[in-house]
């Protein structure tokens, strides 16, 4: 699938739908935002989607813009929020944002993840820290190449749900690890998988081991990396996701 095929996803009705009914910060985003994101920040929501972030980011910060490079996640959000800043643009050519503009950028929910080449994630980290104050944060996060168990979600759940649950999560890790170990990108620590969400999508996976250099080649110095399951499990083998803090060093 091409990148159009993704973003015709991010287009469709069901999936502006769904990034629309998601609420709240994910307990790792509500750790490095606590912990990095300056009160009085201008801050960059990118691949904003249905604005899950976008209450707690505008709340702290002196400017807010929401972008995404779905026009329908855009229209979205600018009905939802009609008095903040929401503009239609890709994340790999960010010409509408001048140089030094912000305090912090964040990706959420590994909007990165959905860049199909190397050449196209160079280019977004090199766009993220041109638009960056010097010094300034940014805060994202990517799929794990090595995830080899689901941990289950019982957080609100009771009764039956609580067995059902775990045994949805021994199949489903059962169905992971056999894909996780017939993929390259496993071995690789890096690479693009065929996602079975939102009906299939292409997808990139890392690790810190591959994130590292990659960040590091756009300006950037890792200050954190937190497991997507933070603060209830610490394995990385367990870990959906990596969430990192980074610093614009140049
Ligand atoms: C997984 S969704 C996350 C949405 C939202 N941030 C959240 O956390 O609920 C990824 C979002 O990134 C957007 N996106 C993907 N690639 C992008 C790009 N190159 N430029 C801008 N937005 C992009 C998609 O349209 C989608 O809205």
């Amino acid at each position: 699938m091409s990148i159009d095929g993704n973003l015709q996803k991010y287009q469709s009705d069901a999936v502006v739908a769904y990034y629309l009914g998601l609420t709240g910060l994910q307990p790792a985003e509500e750790h490095l935002f606590l912990r990095w994101l300056k009160e009085g920040s201008d801050i960059l929501d990118l691949g904003v989607g249905g604005g899950r972030t976008t209450p707690a980011l505008s709340a702290i910060a002196r400017r807010y813009v929401g972008a995404d490079y779905s026009a329908a996640m855009v229209a979205a959000c600018r009905q939802q929020w009609p008095d903040l800043a929401f503009v239609h643009c890709d994340a790999t050519t960010m010409a509408c944002f001048e140089d030094k503009t912000f305090d912090a950028v964040v990706f959420p929910f590994n909007g990165i993840d959905v860049i199909r080449s190397d050449e196209g994630r160079a280019k977004c980290l090199g766009e993220i820290a041109r638009v960056l104050k010097p010094e300034g944060l940014f805060i994202f996060s990517s799929h794990n190449a090595r995830v080899l168990g689901h941990w289950p979600q019982l957080q609100g759940a009771s009764g039956y749900r609580i067995p059902w649950r775990i045994a949805r999560a021994v199949l489903k890790s059962a169905s992971l690890a056999l894909r996780g170990l017939a993929s390259d990108a496993f071995w690789q620590h890096e690479g693009y998988i065929h996602d079975p969400v939102h009906g299939g999508m292409d997808h990139y996976v890392s690790t810190p081991h591959t994130i590292k250099p990659q960040v590091e080649a756009a300006g950037f110095s890792i200050l954190e990396v937190v497991n997507g399951h933070f603060p209830v499990v610490s394995s990385p083998s367990l870990a959906p996701w990596f969430y990192y803090a980074c610093k614009r060093t140049t």
